[in-house]
């Protein structure tokens, strides 16, 4: 199977070799779902990229495809990067994506199926009229790439895309323009955002949420539904800074091309994260049979580069999750691995009603613990503990913190998966309570990797963040565990923490999953709990006799 094979994930979606990053260009047609990532045909690290392509009928299920875009023109010799797709209302697809020319420029760039009969859209027409956008005047050669999905502007109906960029300033920022035919493209005057001191801004994304609940259960809204009443708007941003990706909701004013957050303290890049591990360079797309949004991200390795090539293989994406408005706080987004994920879920077993006093470790028989999708609501018996600890305690800060070996008075307490059976190895998914002066509770949510692995040529961190939690809710997290890759979604996908893991020992049939309570003085009721042991989602090659 090939050096450290165990590693490789089962339900994630991965190529078959070599390096991934971002994906692209994500869509729905004819009954297939596409994806299109950043791929090296030939070694396991960045370079040479290509657009890799797979189809699925359900976004789990896989079949790789032939490669839809290699870099075979003057415009894309040095890669074919980043982009996105816009499904026009007469059914017509159009992809735009950033090229980087023989001299290193960035360009952008059209391509359109070559077949429109195809459903598997195998083979792709790059345009006669490529470059269709080369840097503006005032941008750099090498800030300007990765365009948005095109939506259509309602006070004159024609199409705009936005695409990342940053000025001398080092301020980010989204340029906006304007096009009918998506080859002829006017810059318009005004920004759709800048935020200062945030850099580059790579893979920017620009969609419309529903603030209410829609009657007929409509759970996302298609990119181009205009603003007004019951919709706002989200900017998303990559920064190459801090290589994170950063959201804020907002408002698009449709006259001019511009959008505001909500919150100017949380703007986009330095408040909300989709998520508080790795997860980079995502975007996502409206999926018109589901009526919502999905959402990809690329999980980057925090192995070392040897390891990589070791292995033969570098970089994953995150299970598909849809987006939606958190209508009851109103202030976040909700992500939630696609409902298909579930169809994965094997044997299941529950244990309600654990009691995890302070300072304890609570085994869970679940046999093989290394492909899981677990659901645990906690009570946090409050009235047990001695509040005094507690009360006034500085604010916490997982990354800065212990993680779970470090002990307070209202935690940590959750889950350690892809354990061994002596917890030398472990990655922690915990909750951290911490009351202020007022007696009010902030909750926070982490994830410990710093014991994931006996091995040290790796990058391992506490990750985490506060987490929304409102009166008279459980403590609540969803943990997708597939051998290399934990993903975590709390209160419901309020807060998401997304971390790799490269067990030795915890591998296979070896590994385990406990619950814990490292607090001093609260105890823990584990109220609902339930894992099921996930299938593989067969993720299959293309066949070569074709
Ligand atoms: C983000 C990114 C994009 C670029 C692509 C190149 O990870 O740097 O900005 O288009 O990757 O592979």
């Amino acid at each position: 199977k090939g050096m450290l094979a165990w590693q490789r994930t089962a339900f994630h979606f991965q190529p078959q070799k070599n390096w991934m990053n971002d994906p692209n260009g994500p869509l729905y047609y004819k009954g297939w779902y596409h994806l299109f990532y950043q791929w090296n045909p030939d070694a396991a690290v960045w370079g040479n990229i290509t657009w890799g392509h797979a189809v699925s009928r359900d976004l789990i299920h896989w079949l790789h495809l032939p490669l839809a875009m290699v870099p075979d023109h003057w415009y894309d010799i040095n890669g074919v990067w980043t982009g996105s797709a816009t499904t026009l209302p007469d059914g017509r697809i159009v992809m735009l994506y950033t090229g980087a020319t023989e001299e290193m420029v960035q360009v952008q760039l059209l391509a359109e199926p070559a077949d429109p009969s195809d459903p598997l859209l195998l083979r792709w027409a790059k345009s006669e009229a490529n470059p269709i956008l080369v840097p503006p005047p005032g941008v750099g050669l090498s800030d300007f790439r990765d365009p948005t999905t095109a939506w259509l502007n309602p006070t004159d109906s024609t199409w705009r895309i936005t695409i990342g960029s940053k000025n001398p300033e080092h301020a980010g920022l989204a340029l906006v323009y304007k096009t009918t035919d998506f080859v002829h493209y006017d810059l318009l005057p005004s920004l759709l955002h800048l935020v200062h001191g945030t850099g580059m801004w790579e893979c920017v994304d620009f969609y419309p949420v529903s603030t209410t609940s829609r009657p007929g259960g409509e759970i996302g809204l298609e990119t181009s539904v205009p603003p007004g009443p019951g919709v706002k708007h989200v900017v998303k941003v990559s920064l190459d800074d801090d290589r994170n990706d950063y959201y804020a909701i907002g408002t698009y004013d449709a006259k001019d091309d511009t959008w505001t957050p909500d919150d100017a303290a949380i703007d986009v890049g330095i408040g909300l994260r989709y998520d508080y591990g790795r997860f980079y360079a995502s975007k996502t797309f409206y999926d018109p049979v589901g009526r919502r949004r999905v959402l990809w991200g690329w999980i980057v390795e925090t192995d070392s580069e040897r390891a990589d090539i070791l292995k033969g293989w570098a970089g994953l994406q995150s299970v598909p999750r849809t987006v939606l408005m958190d209508t009851k706080t109103g202030s976040n987004l909700l992500q939630w691995p696609v409902v298909e994920v579930e169809n994965l879920r094997m044997r299941g077993k529950s244990f309600d009603g654990l009691a995890v006093p302070p300072g304890s470790v609570v085994p869970l028989d679940v046999g093989k613990a290394s492909q899981l999708d677990i659901e645990a609501a906690f009570q946090v018996h409050l009235d047990s503990s001695v509040a005094g600890g507690a009360e006034g305690a500085e604010s916490y800060n997982c990354s800065a913190s212990a993680g779970a070996a470090g002990r307070g008075v209202l935690g940590p307490f959750g889950l350690l998966v892809l354990a061994d059976e002596g917890l030398s190895e472990q990655t922690a998914v915990y909750f951290y309570l911490v009351k202020d002066a007022n007696g009010k509770f902030t909750t926070f949510f982490c994830q410990d990797a710093l014991r994931s692995s006996k091995a040290n040529d790796l990058d391992k961190k506490v990750y985490g963040s506060l987490v929304p939690v409102l009166d008279g809710e459980n403590l609540s997290v969803r943990i997708l565990v597939d051998h290399s890759i934990v993903e975590s979604f709390a209160q419901g996908g309020r807060t998401c923490i997304t971390s790799r893991a490269y067990p030795t020992k915890a591998i296979y049939d070896s590994a385990r999953v406990f619950l814990f309570n490292n607090a001093t003085n609260v105890n823990i009721t584990a109220k609902s709990l339930k894992i099921w042991e996930m299938n593989s989602a067969y993720i299959r090659p293309y066949p070569s006799s074709v």
